[in-house]
């Protein structure tokens, strides 16, 4: 009867000599003849194991166990060695590293300005180009900024909770950005001439035309001697070359607590030229900014002194402007993420 330790022996030997072999060998070929050596049907491990039946029974179980362990461990060494192998070799045999330049190559995903985004700087540039410097003001405004400062009396509508998003205390998300016209203001002397892109917010009703947020485009210019004429030219020239030479403009008068006079201006529609559609509302004429002379009681608020400066303001909706130029009936689509909306900009 073969004794138990020379099993022992035997089998770990084997184990040694198996896991040496393999690592040493790389080609396919020899990988193989060593799986047929140790593992095959007539394999020194798989005879080993056929000879555990010879040894004394009251061994068997442990080393039935440890031969068991041996022979599983050199098969998945020896897998995986094949595995790599097989890897390397698909890559042209060159080995770990290898490039191939003849490849056809994988498009990557192309990021892109969002289409609001992409119109709130093509705006900003019009107006750059004119020469207003672009300003910014926080988003979290104070009841005084946002109203007061701009003459809006106590009880104007806009003041309502119906219509402002208020938060804790004194302050609230602004609804427009006229108040960086006051923050400005407080900190510099006219001349002044500025741009300020931003976002606005309002507690609306959510369907196809309004959104509880938006962005605006505010600009304003203050300096002696500004006039209507001013205001004019600089929109008329801002929208021909947003929308084309051929749109007409509109200055329909109006109110704004902060501008006097205040005109909300139309252009001709950019859908049917002015002819009537549904977009006009048949009405040949689609509304896109308010504008106007600040009021005398908001350069008395910031300490210029009414009698030598005047000025003008305009703010317009980005949104609506986007959906204007791209001929888009839903804002809500424009805050909903949808590749496959977005992908088209
Ligand atoms: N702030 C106004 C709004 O959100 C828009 C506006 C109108 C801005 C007239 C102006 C202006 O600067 O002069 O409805």
């Amino acid at each position: 009867m073969p004794s138990a330790n020379k099993f022992e022996q035997d089998l770990k030997q084997t184990q040694k000599e198996a896991l040496l072999t393999i690592e040493q060998t790389s080609e396919l070929e020899g990988l193989e003849q060593i799986r047929i050596k140790y593992l095959g049907r007539r394999g020194i491990i798989t005879s080993l194991l056929k000879s555990l039946k010879d040894l004394p029974e009251k061994e068997r179980p442990a080393l039935g166990k440890l031969s068991n362990q041996i022979k599983s461990q050199v098969e998945q060494v020896l897998i995986k060695r094949i595995k790599e192998q097989k890897e390397q070799e698909a890559v042209g045999g060159k080995g770990e590293g290898f490039f191939d330049y003849t490849l056809p190559g994988r498009k990557g995903w192309e990021g892109r300005a969002h289409p609001l985004t992409q119109i709130n700087e093509k705006i900003v540039k019009i107006f750059y180009g004119m020469g207003f410097e672009v300003a910014k003001g926080p988003d979290v405004e104070t009841d005084y900024y946002n109203f007061s400062a701009l003459n809006f009396p106590l009880d104007h509508p806009a003041r309502d909770m119906q219509d402002t998003f208020y938060l804790k205390g004194d302050l609230l998300l602004r609804t427009h950005t006229s108040p960086v016209q006051v923050r400005v203001f407080e900190k510099r002397k006219p001349p002044i001439r500025i741009i300020t892109p931003g976002r606005c917010y309002r507690n609306e009703a959510i369907n196809a035309r309004s959104f509880c947020t938006f962005l605006q485009v505010e600009g304003f210019y203050v300096d002696t001697d500004v006039t209507f004429a001013d205001l004019k030219g600089v929109l008329s020239a801002f929208v021909w070359e947003l929308f084309g030479k051929d749109v007409a403009l509109r200055f329909r008068a109006s109110f704004f607590p902060f501008t006097e006079p205040s005109a909300e201006v139309d252009i001709s529609c950019v859908i049917c030229g002015g002819k009537g559609c549904s977009v006009c509302k048949h009405r040949g004429w689609l509304e896109i900014l308010g504008a106007g002379m600040i009021d005398p009681e908001v350069f008395k608020t910031v300490g210029y002194d009414p009698e030598k400066y005047s000025g003008y303001a305009f703010g317009m909706g980005v949104d609506r402007i986007a959906m204007l130029k791209y001929q888009i009936d839903d804002i809500r689509l424009f805050y909903e993420d949808d590749l496959k909306f977005l992908r088209q900009f």
